[in-house]
């Protein structure tokens, strides 16, 4: 999605917004500009695709701004109008004198845009950020104050917004305000950075403000005012951040995503630490703040949340209705909050998002918090939006994620779901002490699993290229990895633009089956357990229409060979714990094919790392 960077201070400001921009790169993004003032005159450059072409037209240019020191910064994801370069922020007034850059969607703008025309306005984007810009400049003819500009335009918006301004009259001065937005501001000695998201300004200073909705700040080289939306000036809550610049770099890896495969099995051992000391002992979870008797009687659980987190959630469902004996609803945020639902204040509410900030998720869980429900948020980013609405959270601790497809969030995910669901079980007493036993040593085994499957990658390369040519791919399984076929698929999908579908396997012959023939790939996740038999028998099936069998398995059993064209084989797990193995060889098929057909693995077209729009 779209990414905002704003600088005052001393330095050439032109190289630290085209640097942080190239840090929010992995959000996704279209088109990108950059305005900054210099010698009382405002310079705006903007391009469309990616930043390259920006820092190609700034080249031409850069005697106009050389000297510049102060500016603001965008990357944008087009919602309203293409992603053209009228329609790139920033985005000016009339006279060009204000220049802004606005994440997020402006509900209102088609009204604000009629009553502007008649105020004179002369609209030249489709945007509905340009609204905003002729709406501050209005407030700003009549106060001649820009931080009062902004204070009373954005009493008439509606929508979310991460906005950032400034104004040729004023001296040098950037103000910034949000709303169900992120955005901070990074500290540094003389001077300033403003960011919707921290890896823009880490490498500057690790000293930030998070801007809370409708606070509106005011930058000068040496000063920083934050006030609410009544002009009440508030006390700085200054944070450090928590973040390594270093994880920003590949590593050596060709690309994020293939880095972040490898990263899986310390992840995990990262998440188990403090939780797991023995198998023998009681998970700590501390996250957690039901008491012990609300979690005993707990009767209903509902898990909202998009895209690979809700294969996540959905994995979780089944972990916790089997390890606990609670009924679980899983719901695509975008679904839950557009319909009658029956969440109360007996239900516990789960949301899981990678971002914290994705708009569907973020707009429900505020609907089961209004309902009274206790709301946990399993995310990765404990500094999120989300985290902020919650009564309980756990932060997965899975590091920075650059790349847009997520790979070490799920698997993180996944394991704070089993964290979970052992920690209620053992609560309620509701799974055989050595059932849970066995669950938590093997836990601890998976990361070295993992381990060995990476080691022998290849196998999986040699798979990606036998199949890397096919238009459409069909995962199957059945009981607990329906959902891992799911991911397999969307990851396909997400960057190789390959049409790749999940089914469960039941349900081939219910329709599914009739797209079967010599030319279609079906990989059957096989591993062994309580469906194991009823699998083999649906790819059966599967072959019988001569489709192109592929297994990932975890068993020996000679008859596979004669069924599949390809087996990848995975080390030993048990059923319950096997999706957390089950996903790394469909992750790095995904991988290997959209690197072999030259596509870009860490930014797919059309897709953003946080979708803050809903
Ligand atoms: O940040 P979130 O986990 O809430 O994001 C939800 C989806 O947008 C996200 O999982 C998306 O599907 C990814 N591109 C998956 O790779």
């Amino acid at each position: 999605m779209c990414g905002i960077v704003g600088y005052i201070g001393d330095r050439p400001v032109a190289d630290i917004l085209i640097d942080g921009l190239h840090q929010l790169e992995y959000r996704g993004y279209d088109s990108a500009g950059i305005a900054v003032k210099c010698e009382d005159k405002l310079h705006i450059y903007k391009a469309e695709g990616k930043l390259d072409n920006l820092s190609s037209v700034l080249m031409q240019h850069k005697s106009e701004y050389q000297n510049a020191t102060m500016g603001i910064g965008h990357i944008r994801w087009a919602t309203h109008g293409a992603p053209t370069v009228v329609n790139a922020h920033p985005h000016t007034c009339n006279c060009g004198n204000l220049a802004i850059v606005h994440n997020g969607i402006i509900e209102n703008y088609k009204e604000l845009r009629e009553k502007l025309e008649k105020q004179g306005a002369i609209f030249r984007t489709q945007t509905d950020t340009e609204t905003v810009a002729h709406l501050i400049a209005y407030k700003y003819a009549e106060t001649k104050d820009l931080t009062k500009a902004v204070q009373l335009a954005t009493k008439e918006i509606e929508g979310a917004y991460a906005l950032c301004v400034i104004h040729n009259e004023e001296k040098d001065k950037i103000v910034a305000t949000k709303r169900n937005a992120p955005l901070l501001v990074g500290i540094g000695e003389g001077e300033y950075f403003v960011a919707s998201d921290v890896p823009a300004i880490i490498k500057y200073t690790k000293k930030a403000v998070y801007l809370e909705d409708n606070q509106i700040v005011t930058l000068t080289k040496n000063n920083i005012v934050l006030t609410d939306e009544c002009g009440q000036e508030l006390f700085l809550k200054i944070e450090t951040l928590p973040w390594e610049p270093v994880a920003l770099s590949k590593m050596g890896y060709k690309h994020f995503m293939l880095k972040e495969i490898h990263e899986q099995p310390d992840v995990i051992r990262n998440i188990l630490v403090g939780k797991i000391h023995t198998s023998e002992e009681p998970i700590i979870l501390n996250e957690v703040k039901l008491t012990n008797d609300t979690l005993k009687n707990l009767n209903r659980i509902q898990i909202i949340a998009c895209g690979t987190s809700l294969h996540a959630a959905m994995i979780g469902k089944y972990i916790i209705e089997n390890f606990c004996g609670i009924a679980v609803d899983v719901e695509a945020s975008s679904e839950y909050i557009y319909r009658k639902n029956v969440t109360d204040s007996k239900t516990l509410v789960i949301g899981v998002s990678q971002s914290g900030e994705t708009a569907d998720t973020l707009t429900a869980i505020k609907q089961a918090k209004a309902k009274g429900s206790h709301i946990l948020i399993i995310t990765n980013r404990p500094d999120s939006a989300m985290a902020r609405e919650a009564d309980s959270l756990i932060p997965v601790s899975a590091g920075i994620e650059v790349s847009v497809a997520a790979t070490k969030s799920y698997v993180a995910q996944l394991v704070s779901f089993y964290l979970l669901a052992m920690y209620m079980a053992e609560i309620k007493g509701s799974l055989d002490e050595s059932v849970l036993t066995s669950l938590k040593s093997d836990l601890t085994k998976i990361p070295q699993k993992i381990e060995q499957m990476l080691s022998h990658k290849e196998q999986i390369q040699s798979c990606a290229r036998l199949y890397a040519n096919t238009k459409d791919f069909i995962y199957i399984a059945r009981g607990i990895n329906y959902p891992t076929a799911l991911e397999g698929a969307l990851k396909l999908k997400e960057i190789s633009y390959i049409n790749a579908t999940g089914y469960p396997a039941g349900e081939l012959k219910h329709g599914p089956i009739a797209m079967l023939d010599e030319s279609m790939p079906v990989l059957s996740i096989l591993m062994k357990g309580s469906v194991y038999e009823k699998l083999l028998s649906n790819s059966e099936e599967a072959k019988a229409r001569n489709a192109r069998m592929i297994a990932l398995t975890n068993s020996k059993d000679e008859k596979l060979k004669d069924l599949f064209e390809y087996i990848i084989e995975v080390p030993d797990v048990q059923e319950l714990l096997s999706p957390i193995i089950a996903i790394v060889p469909l992750q790095l098929i995904a991988y290997y094919i959209a690197e072999y057909l030259g596509k870009d693995v860490d930014q797919p077209r059309n897709l953003a790392k946080s979708v803050t729009v809903e």
